[in-house]
């Protein structure tokens, strides 16, 4: 138990005031990169290399004087290197890979696109804490599909095909030949996507709950132009209870549900009796004490999960709100045992945000 606090400490203080400074300046910094991001400013000083703020308004189109004043505060934020004799600009390749690159495992421009896209949310906070109720994912609009979309996708794009099915038990195999697979919570398809690419003989649906999430997906699977996908609206077309499904997948989603018992439940009984479920949901400890001392991500998820995760498992009346740090591996072997599975492991593959569990009936 941390000591009491008898003394005011100014030295502490004054340190805090300056960390909540530095605070604020990544808010609105937030806000600029979005911007920067937005208008293709990064990619096009990466195209031109070292560059005035007249050039890179002539390269852009934009107005001269707001593009100094940005690249000034891009330059201040150690996104852009300084040039004070040229007067110039430019973007480092480790930068570059952070916020240009959308192939780089980097990538992390698509966390602004997120950003902007909760900022109108705040609004509805105050009165969520007092009802309870967290809003679904379709309140916040279309940019939230979108940003988790962005966010989402180096996994499913060059690690799941190549080095996540490989460690189930015979899963690729059965893929090979040709069964058939639910993504469960599938977004905008990617991992669904990538799975069917690789796997021409099985079949693939996508289910979804949110309206804005099937649209990117159906379109998603138009681009791609594969036949062997399908994109089911939940509401409509909930599970079957048949035990008709080989494989079934979720993403980061029964952290984000309102009953995940129901969910659990629900693809059980669409589960063959040999088939396999893996689950992908975000590392976290049982602990609150746990992720406070080790998780260096918590921060960023604990703020996620009010704006979003959380929300969106509180947006039904008695919502279980497990939220996005929740359905940890001891949460979720003793939530699947409950519903009937006999198998559940973790694999040994990991990430910095994600476990994976192979789970079986
Ligand atoms: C964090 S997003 C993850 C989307 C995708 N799997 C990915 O990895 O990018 C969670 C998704 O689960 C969906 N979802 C939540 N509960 C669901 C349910 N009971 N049935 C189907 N989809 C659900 C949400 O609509 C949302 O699109």
């Amino acid at each position: 138990m941390p000591a009491t606090h008898t003394e005011f400490d100014r030295e502490k203080a004054q340190r805090f005031a300056a960390r909540t400074g530095q605070q604020l300046a990544a808010a609105i910094n937030c806000n600029l990169s979005y911007i920067g991001d937005e208008l293709g400013l990064y990619k096009a000083i990466r195209e031109l290399g070292w560059t005035t703020s007249d050039e890179l308004a002539g390269a852009t189109g934009l107005h001269e004087r707001w593009i100094r004043e940005w690249l000034r505060h891009q330059a201040c934020n150690q996104h852009l290197d300084y040039d004070d004799e040229k007067d110039a600009f430019s973007i480092s390749p480790e930068v570059s890979a952070v916020f240009c690159d959308e192939d780089s495992p980097y990538y992390f421009a698509s966390g602004f696109q997120a950003f902007a896209a909760l900022r109108s949310s705040v609004d509805r906070l105050p009165e969520a804490f007092s009802t309870g109720l967290g809003m679904r994912f379709d309140e916040h609009g279309p940019g939230c599909a979108c940003g988790i979309e962005k966010l989402n996708n180096y996994i499913p794009r060059f690690e799941l095909v190549q080095s996540i099915l490989p460690q189930l038990e015979g899963v690729c195999e059965r893929l090979d030949s040709g069964v058939t697979v639910a993504d469960v919570g599938c977004g905008a398809g990617i991992a669904l996507l990538n799975m069917a690419k690789a796997y021409p003989k099985s079949t693939f649906t996508g289910i979804e709950i949110s309206t804005h999430a099937i649209e990117r997906a159906r379109a998603n699977v138009e681009t791609w132009g594969l036949t062997n996908v399908s994109i089911r609206d939940a509401r409509e077309h909930p599970l079957p209870s048949d035990h008709s499904f080989d494989f079934i997948t979720t993403f980061d989603v029964v952290h984000d549900t309102p009953f995940p018992d129901r969910l659990i439940a629900e693809i059980y009984g669409a589960l063959s009796d040999d088939g396999t479920w893996l689950c992908s949901d975000i590392r976290s400890f049982p602990k609150f004490a746990d992720n406070l001392a080790e998780n260096p991500s918590a921060p960023l998820l604990y703020g996620f999960s009010v704006m979003v995760c959380m929300s969106s498992a509180m947006s039904e009346p008695g919502g279980a709100g497990l939220g996005t740090l929740g359905f940890n591996s001891e949460v979720a072997q003793d939530m699947t045992a409950t519903a009937g599975f006999t198998r559940f492991q973790k694999l040994e593959y990991e990430n910095a945000i994600n476990s994976y569990y192979e789970i079986r009936p």
